[in-house]
């Protein structure tokens, strides 16, 4: 998928019930039962608290204004004041309460997730972008959160308040009650006119948000070749479009957004208007109380707040339908298949493992049809080493990732000392196994810490090791030596210092199996000789896989293996193959000729 289709994919979604995600989400809500109970029953608390303040008011009226009595005024004076700070205190706790659940769901969520994560087979991230990945962990999650802090229960205190305000105008008056109800059409139409409009405004605002972050994203990732290439003017003029599409969409939200919140109004000021209209004659009339319509007014005064805010929050509920959707859709993803046979025959330690590693008719693909591998079989002795050479693409890498099961192959059989690798645990295999891959990763933090990938080892003992192996000129160019502070993905180092630190955690970590993927394709001849001489000496006791273009560096091995188009074409010592005049002597001869060329 491209960059910009990722990135504008659909943001709300289309149902705002689906009672598969809300079952989930109450599942992580279930966890704090008791304060999510005690909100609820807060929100219902205020709710009633609020809705004697009118109560009160017509109280004092009636039975204190009216009649001169200074004692009931004095008392509902002091009810109200004793009612709103009650529900003013309550408001705090509650909304305290409820944000620390949401805080909790989320962490809970994303941990869950990053755990899920973890267990993903490496052919999941092959097919989706870091970004995606990222963006389900921290943002989806957020928008859930929101639901928690702006959402659900503000909402769900909005419907008590609609609730208790029409239970208590019926009760102070149903005729009055009826003729405040005359209104509601009109607001049912309002809603759905400007409800439905914000809704597509608001998705073509998160669409276009997501175009600028897009193009952001590449220009920024790809700045080198955009300034290189002169490309600055044009992507300027580029982005300029693109953002103010952006802020079009914005306008237009804006605008009903203003015209939506007066014509709430206007409806609440024709339902006073009616109510004022009737109640006052019925007033005079003598079938109503001074108290009663005054209460009256001050209800359909507090009705038409919450039902605007339902309308609006319309699009965070969306927004967090669609967030969940998309988290718990990663969270479905399945885990990887491990085929690790229960029970193994026999259990794997450094130190008793010999370090045979045997290919039986092996067949792999990375996705369903197209095997790269293609009935590869081979012995490597404990203690060989052996190279794997072949034209770009022709299945040296894979070879190295099926080994270490990275991926699982579809045919044949691997063997470690005799025992398959499926009965092997993925644990105890990377553990006697190691590999330098061809593009290195390093993480921020300084040189040691890339060494040791955080594992407690004493710089005593790491640089005693670097020094046996004749490495310490590569530490003594780094500024600061162990201390040296390495950029993210290692941006502040060359090719070849990265390579020397890749190979530097492959030592310190002590396999018995070392296998190295174009090693040392990056470094001048002086490095390259010193590094060839640290190999050598690292890989003398165990067994390796090496794979190298410049074929010097494996004259020495054992066993060459070339390979072609996924296929085993020949293996033998490099005189024996030089001698039957197959690819690899093809191979060497034109790698000769270019060396000459190239160093002459
Ligand atoms: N993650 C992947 N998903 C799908 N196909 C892949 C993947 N990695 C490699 N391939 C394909 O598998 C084939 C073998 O790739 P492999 O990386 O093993 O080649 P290689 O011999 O290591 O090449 P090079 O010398 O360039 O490193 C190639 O055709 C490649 O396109
Ligand atoms: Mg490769």
């Amino acid at each position: 998928m491209d960059k910009e289709a990722f990135f504008s994919e659909d943001i709300l979604a289309d149902k705002l019930y689906d009672r598969a995600v809300i079952k989930k989400l109450l599942s992580y809500v279930l966890h704090y039962k008791a304060s999510g109970l005690l909100s609820i029953f807060m929100v219902l608390i205020t709710t009633v608290l609020f809705l004697l303040g009118p109560y009160l008011f017509g109280y004092a009226i009636d039975h204190g204004i009216n009649k001169g009595d200074k004692a009931v005024i004095y008392k509902a004076a002091l009810a109200i004041l004793v009612t709103e700070t009650l529900r003013l205190i309550l408001m705090v706790v509650q909304s305290y309460n409820i944000q620390s659940i949401g805080q909790k769901v989320m962490l809970d969520i994303r941990m869950e997730l990053f755990h899920h994560v973890q267990t993903l087979p490496i052919s999941f991230f092959d097919k989706n972008p870091v970004g995606r990945i990222v963006t389900r962990l921290t943002n989806d999650i957020a928008a859930i959160g929101e639901l928690f802090s702006a959402g659900v229960i503000v909402v769900v205190g909005d419907i008590f308040i609609i609730i208790g305000i029409f239970v208590a105008m019926f009760m102070l008056n149903p005729k009055l009650a009826l003729i405040t109800l005359l209104v509601f059409p009109i607001i049912v139409v309002i809603a759905l006119w400007f409800g439905s409009r914000m809704k597509n405004s608001f998705r073509e605002i998160r669409r276009k948000l997501a175009r600028i972050n897009a193009y952001l994203n590449e220009n920024i990732t790809g700045m080198k070749v955009v300034q290189l290439f002169n490309r600055e003017k044009k992507n300027y003029t580029k982005f300029d479009g693109i953002n103010d599409d952006y802020l079009q969409e914005q306008v237009k939200y804006i605008r009903y957004f203003a015209v939506f919140q007066p014509a709430i109004n206007m409806v609440s000021a024709l339902a006073v208007g009616l109510v004022l209209w009737y109640g006052a004659a019925r007033y005079m009339h003598g079938f109503l109380t001074l108290g009663i319509l005054v209460a009256f007014l001050a209800y359909i005064h507090d009705l038409f707040d919450p039902i605007r805010d339902i309308v609006e929050k319309y699009n965070i509920f969306q927004g967090a339908m669609a967030s969940s959707e998309r988290v718990f859709g990663l969270m479905k993803e399945p885990a990887e298949v491990d085929y690790t046979i229960p029970n193994p025959g026999k259990e794997l330690s450094k130190r008793d493992f010999k370090g045979e590693i045997e290919f039986q008719n092996i067949w792999f693909a990375y996705n369903g049809s197209g095997y790269v591998l293609k009935d590869i079989s081979f012995h490597i002795e404990p203690g060989q080493s052996v190279a794997l050479v072949g034209v770009t693409g022709s299945g040296k890498t894979s070879i190295t990732s099926v080994l270490t099961r990275l991926y699982e192959i579809q045919k044949g059989t691997i063997l470690l000392d005799q025992i398959d690798i499926r009965k092997i645990e993925k644990v105890g295999l990377r553990y006697v196994i190691g590999l330098v891959s061809q593009d290195v990763f390093l993480f921020a933090g300084t040189l040691r810490e890339n060494i040791t990938l955080f594992n407690p080892l004493s710089d005593a003992k790491m640089l005693g090791t670097i020094e046996a192996l004749g490495l310490m000129p590569f530490i003594d160019r780094m500024a600061k030596g162990l201390d040296t502070e390495i950029a993210e993905r290692g941006a502040n180092l060359s090719v070849g210092e990265r390579q020397f630190i890749a190979l530097s955690r492959i030592i310190m970590y002590d396999p018995r199996v070392i296998i190295l993927d174009e090693a040392t394709s990056s470094m001048d001849p002086i490095s390259e000789v010193l590094i060839q001489n640290a190999i050598q000496k690292v890989t003398q006791d165990r067994t390796s896989i090496l794979i190298a273009h410049r074929l010097s560096t494996i004259l020495h091995c054992d066993k060459i293996i070339v390979l072609n188009k996924g296929e085993k074409v020949e293996d033998g010592s490099h005189e024996e193959l030089l001698r039957s005049g197959g690819l690899y002597s093809q191979l060497y001869k034109v790698y000769m000729k270019e060396e000459l060329v190239g160093h002459g």
